[in-house]
């Protein structure tokens, strides 16, 4: 796994400078140690938790450990923290940048945070706070090997964890015209999904798909000129669905979430940032459903946002929603 260079080329006869791709091919594992995610809404997320010395702290999406750096500092000495991530890259580059985070006992996972409750049993915790930081980070979006952009060539794989599952190019040179329509509309209510499902579909019968630029075409060719959103590029919501449904990202957050609040101690608090409708939905729900039990309370009937001085230094933040629910058993 990591470390492969990607060295295939768009077959088609539409080049990648048509459409101003930057052709990147570079050795994933070096890169990842150069990029930066600035970790978001990170004053809401301590004024909530309010973590002190001695206090245990889940990070279910530690990414590149940008909230866990500054959990640790607020739980040393003798805290302890648990970060879980699906992409085993990401997870030891995370361990590395821990590694300076001192008086705090470290665990790291990898796995699905929809086994939450196990990889908290298991290690025998009864956190103070969890965090649950939706989506990807800024390392997987700008990584070219793992086809997830549009504006970098690479192949057209979109697995958080490679050791599993099925590549966006399997996917699409596999699903019916009308399968792929419905999986953009309802993963990111793309408005010519009809148009682009037989487009591909049209496509592949020339040459499978095999690289972001092969999709990245078709977008291009199904979405008539003048009805281009000039804000957005006309592939931003195919590459979004398409991510989504090869990683079943909307799959059971709900599930994970109920499981997550049931493992916090008295007084302990779950965190939920979210980048998505579809998240937000299943946020607003579980918490619903977990304050109706009145051992938890739902600390706000509508998700926080980032400050707009947040939102200028990092414009990814722009679409976070926060929730919040404390566990009160006493
Ligand atoms: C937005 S990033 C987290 C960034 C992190 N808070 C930071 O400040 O560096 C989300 C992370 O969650 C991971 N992730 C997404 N879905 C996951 C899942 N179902 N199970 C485990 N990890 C997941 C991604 O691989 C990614 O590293």
């Amino acid at each position: 796994m990591g470390n492969s260079v990607f060295q295939g080329k768009s077959t088609r006869r539409t080049s990648a400078k048509f459409i101003g791709l930057r052709k990147v091919a570079m050795l994933r594992g070096k890169e990842i140690e150069n990029f930066r995610h600035d970790p978001v809404m990170v004053r809401e997320v301590m004024s909530v938790f309010g973590l002190k010395p001695g206090d245990t702290v889940v990070d279910a999406t530690l990414g590149l450990a940008g909230h866990s750096k500054i959990f640790a500092e607020a739980i040393k000495p003798g805290g302890t923290l648990l970060g879980i991530d699906w992409d085993a890259d990401i997870l030891e580059e995370a361990k590395s940048r821990l590694s300076e985070s001192v008086g705090v006992t470290k665990h790291f996972v990898h796995s699905d945070y929809r086994q939450i409750a196990r990889c908290i049993r298991e290690l025998g915790l009864v956190p103070n706070g969890i965090l649950m930081d939706l989506g990807l980070n800024s390392a997987q979006i700008d990584d070219p090997t793992r086809g997830i952009a549009f504006s970098t060539e690479g192949p057209l794989d979109m697995r958080m964890d490679r050791s599993r599952g099925e590549p966006a190019s399997a996917l699409l040179n596999r699903l019916s015209p009308h399968e792929i329509e419905k999986l953009l509309f309802d993963n990111a209510d793309e408005r010519w999904a009809k148009a682009i499902g037989k487009k591909i579909v049209e496509l592949r019968k020339e040459a499978p798909l095999r690289t972001t630029t092969d999709l990245v075409n078709a977008v291009l060719a199904a979405v008539p000129l003048g009805a281009r959103d000039k804000r957005i590029h006309p592939a931003t919501r195919t590459f979004q669905a398409i991510r989504i449904a090869v990683n079943n990202e909307l799959e059971g957050i709900d599930e994970a979430l109920v499981d997550a609040a049931n493992c916090l101690a008295d007084k302990g608090t779950l965190i939920v940032l979210s980048y998505h409708s579809g998240e937000d939905r299943q946020a607003k729900h579980a918490f619903k459903e977990l304050a109706a039990t009145k051992e938890f309370e739902d600390l706000y009937r509508k998700p926080r946002q980032p400050e707009s001085d947040e939102i200028s230094r990092n414009p990814r933040s722009r679409s976070a929603k926060l929730r919040a629910i404390r566990r009160v058993l006493t």
